[in-house]
């Protein structure tokens, strides 16, 4: 067990509590953003003379050959050391001897964990950003290819009006298109440097943060040192985005699964995408989409755990804040897993178009069309209203839909209806009217589809 914190202790740590204290299991996930601010540290203290130059290059490369070897395979991180900093500090002195003591010279470990998590957390956020970014190629891919693949939309869950796959799909275009935006509101209200806050209150070597935070691409040091290091804000935040694409993720698959169904039949989802029942042979099931909504749960519960880890604590540094990385880490992985399998199961997916198209039809998803063409003809809308409402009875009755009605069955209804009638039903024109920005009609769409393209070219 290496300490680095023996000298005032006389008993030796009981080995349960050592292993409840310790975090190496999991901080050693951000071994590399440790090395990398102790490099930006060691630079600052010579620049600040706190250091030689010469101490300076010991410490940096031997914290480069920790680096090197703890990638290639050759070090192992290992659970004799408490947390990831001791186990860097350690294996320096072990290498390059007393100038590696020199290495946590005005710092505390208190700085230096909110700082490795703010890299971690700031590499990560890139990460997503990219996946997110492929999603919305693809989605965008898809629109582009259903401009003209009619289908219901939906309101309760009840056919509503006809709209377009590719209206449907430019819908979670603009959501996870916030997403992108949220992650990089996060980055840049994250992206101050908390190093050299010390343990709580700076401390009284003349460090350069201004100097530091450079070195490590952020905006500059935070303001306020207590703040520096009880501050986890930006994990709440990224949390809550993650959550927030998880959800999107998650509503998404209910879709698809729902369109999968027997009863639907408006998808197909690839093989490589569903599995099997180990009973029931004609079973395709879309596992994925299931585990994909099920995972959303899991992250939701990482925002809450840390929301209630937080509320209580004092000023400034606790130990309770070593529960941010777990739940943090594992959210961050089940997120990038579930938008890297997602993009992969939507853009094999099949659609059936032609079976989208009859549920429309089959749905009376154009009544209100059929409304609007006899105000149109100068009957008062609440008047159009209820005489829809009887054609839709009499359809019902006959298990027909409005289009399957000969012009004198109309007639009998409302003597307003001419032949006319059926052309201003169909699916086309019931979309290609809806012209208003945002609408599903072929011109909208294809104005929104030019924007989301520039949009991707730019970011
Ligand atoms: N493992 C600790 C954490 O994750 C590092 C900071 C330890 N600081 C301390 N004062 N014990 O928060």
């Amino acid at each position: 067990m290496a300490q680095l914190w023996g000298g005032r202790f006389t008993k030796e740590t009981d080995k349960l509590v050592y292993n409840f204290n310790a975090s190496i299991s999991f901080d050693r996930k951000f071994y590399r953003q440790d090395i990398e601010g102790s490099k930006a540290h060691v630079k600052m203290l010579a620049k600040q003379k706190i250091l030689t130059e010469e101490e300076k290059e010991q410490i940096l490369q031997g914290l480069e050959s920790i680096l090197r070897d703890v990638e290639n395979g050759t070090l192992q991180i290992t659970e004799e050391y408490e947390d990831i900093h001791s186990f860097v500090e350690a294996n320096l002195i072990d290498r390059i001897g007393d100038a590696g003591k020199k290495l946590h010279t005005g710092r505390s470990r208190n700085d230096q964990v909110a700082l490795d998590m703010k890299l971690y957390t700031r590499d990560e956020i890139v990460e997503m950003d990219g996946l997110v970014k492929k999603l919305l190629d693809t989605l965008l891919k898809m629109m582009k290819e259903h401009i003209g693949t009619y289908m219901p939309g939906f309101t309760h869950l009840q056919k509503a009006q006809p709209i377009t796959l590719a209206h449907h799909l430019g819908a979670y275009f603009e959501m996870f298109k916030r997403d992108r935006q949220r992650l990089k509101d996060i980055y840049h209200r994250m992206n101050y440097c908390p190093l050299g806050s010390g343990a709580l209150a700076g401390t009284t070597y003349p460090l350069d943060r201004e100097y530091t935070a450079e070195l490590m691409g952020f905006d500059g040091p935070t303001w306020n040192s207590m703040d520096s290091v009880a501050d986890r804000d930006y994990v709440i935040e990224l949390l809550s985005a993650l959550s927030t694409i998880m959800m999107h993720l998650s509503r998404f698959c209910e879709e698809i699964i729902i369109w999968n169904t027997n009863e639907y039949r408006f998808v197909e989802i690839d093989d490589a995408y569903s599995t099997g029942s180990s009973i029931m042979p004609q079973k395709k099931n879309p596992d994925i989409a299931e585990l994909v909504r099920g995972k959303t749960g899991r992250v939701y519960g990482a925002l809450t755990s840390i929301l209630t880890t937080m509320k209580g604590l004092p000023l400034a540094y606790n130990k309770d804040m070593q529960e941010d990385k777990e739940l943090t880490f594992d959210a961050i992985d089940t997120t990038k897993g579930c938008l890297a399998l997602f993009t992969g199961m939507i853009s094999t997916m099949k659609f059936r178009k032609d079976v989208m198209e009859n549920s429309a039809k089959n749905g009376f998803t154009n009544a209100t069309d059929a409304a609007d063409y006899l105000v149109n003809h100068g009957v008062p809308f609440r008047d159009a209203h209820g005489i829809v409402g009887r054609l839709v009875l009499y359809c019902i009755d006959k298990n027909i839909s409005l289009d399957d009605m000969s012009l004198e069955e109309y007639k009998a209804i409302s003597p307003v209806f001419e032949d006319d009638i059926y052309e201003a039903i169909s699916m086309k024109t019931c979309v290609e009217k809806r012209q208003t920005i945002g609408a599903p009609s072929e011109e909208s769409m294809k104005k929104v589809i030019a924007i989301n393209e520039a949009y991707l070219k730019e970011y």
